[in-house]
């Protein structure tokens, strides 16, 4: 005896529930479907756009199949089955994937625009982001890591650069993706429009710390930008209770400058992160760890174990008094 199925499988209401589950994910600071520039919000309607046209041809081509399959067969008169033929098969893909791709390529330039004003040089490590910001005219950048700010209603200009491996730059809030590769200088210019901060993240398998590879994005309006960079081109304020002084000590003795630069203090290694302003940051390992004291204990301790591969040594050894106070010096580095 044929067992009859039921018209929708059992495990429908689940399959449900994981989508809606997943397009909740589809909103917030590291979503292209809540654009927070020019860029992403064209991106958001080429998506719309072409899952439409996706979702008309799907339901054409699926309309036409139930429609002949309701026809024994020879029983449909020769001309109609031809104007199936040659409507469903060719007229109807062709005129609406030719006019998605004419549409597609006509919004293509805008994403192409160049830059104005300020550019910015971001090069991929492993597995964190060096950040240079070079004002107009500028002979020498200010120099910072694993955060990103730009102004609202300009177009940045960003120099994406690659140290070892192929990385990807994505803020998927502000536009589209951009390889970083080694070698090779590739552009990528955004518009924002809305203060705030979104979540950027490298897009590119590059290794065992690929998925540990984030960054903050802040988007700040033109005044408070201005500011901001301003603060960010001074040297770093110096250490004042004797707890921070005791922590620029520990950097000191512990050999930390020979990797990071502290602008202000003879701290200038090039190997890691700038870290002259780095307790203003929002992360701490490259949008790994919210910042605060405690996280730069738990990285300045345990780096390899936060963040597998990473070049920095985990400074286990340092006695909880002094890692305390170089965590607040650190974390004062406003
Ligand atoms: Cu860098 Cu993935």
């Amino acid at each position: 005896m044929r067992q009859t199925r039921p018209f929708l499988p059992a495990r429908l209401p689940q399959a449900l529930w994981l989508a809606v589950a997943i397009l909740a994910g589809c909103s917030g600071r590291q979503s292209a479907l809540a654009p927070a520039g020019e860029d992403a919000a064209q991106l958001k309607l080429l998506f719309i756009v072409m899952l439409s046209g996706a979702a008309v041809l799907w339901l054409g081509l699926n309309g036409l199949f139930w429609y002949v399959t309701r026809h024994r067969p020879g029983a449909m008169p020769v001309a109609r089955a031809n104007a199936v033929i040659v409507g469903g098969g060719v007229v109807l893909p062709t005129v609406l994937v030719g006019a998605l791709l004419a549409w597609g390529l006509s919004i293509m330039p805008a994403q192409r625009a160049p830059g104005e004003g300020l550019t910015l040089r971001v090069t991929a490590e492993e597995w964190w982001w060096r950040v240079e910001y070079w004002p107009e005219g500028a002979t020498a950048p200010i120099v910072a890591a694993n955060e990103i700010r730009l102004p609202t209603g300009t177009r940045t200009e960003l120099r994406l650069n690659a140290n070892r491996f192929i990385h990807s730059f994505w803020v998927p809030a502000l536009g589209g993706k951009m390889d970083m590769i080694p070698g090779r200088e590739t552009v990528l210019t955004l518009r924002p429009d809305t203060p705030g901060g979104y979540r950027g993240q490298c897009a590119e398998f590059c290794g065992p710390s690929h998925a540990l590879m984030a960054f903050e994005a802040v988007i700040l309006a033109p005044g408070d930008f201005d500011a901001w960079l301003a603060a960010e081109a001074r040297p770093a304020r110096p250490p004042e209770t004797p707890e921070e002084i005791r922590g620029a000590e520990v950097f000191r003795d512990e050999g930390c400058g020979a990797c990071h630069a502290i602008r202000g203090t003879a701290h200038a290694g090039l190997v890691g992160p700038d870290l002259t302003h780095l307790g203003a940051r929002g992360s701490v390992g490259a949008g790994t760890l919210p910042m605060g004291a405690q996280a730069l204990q738990d990285w300045i301790a345990h780096a390899g174990a936060i963040k597998p591969g990473v070049a920095m040594p985990s400074y286990d050894w340092i006695a909880a008094a002094d890692l305390s106070a170089l965590a607040t010096y650190l974390e004062s580095l406003k």
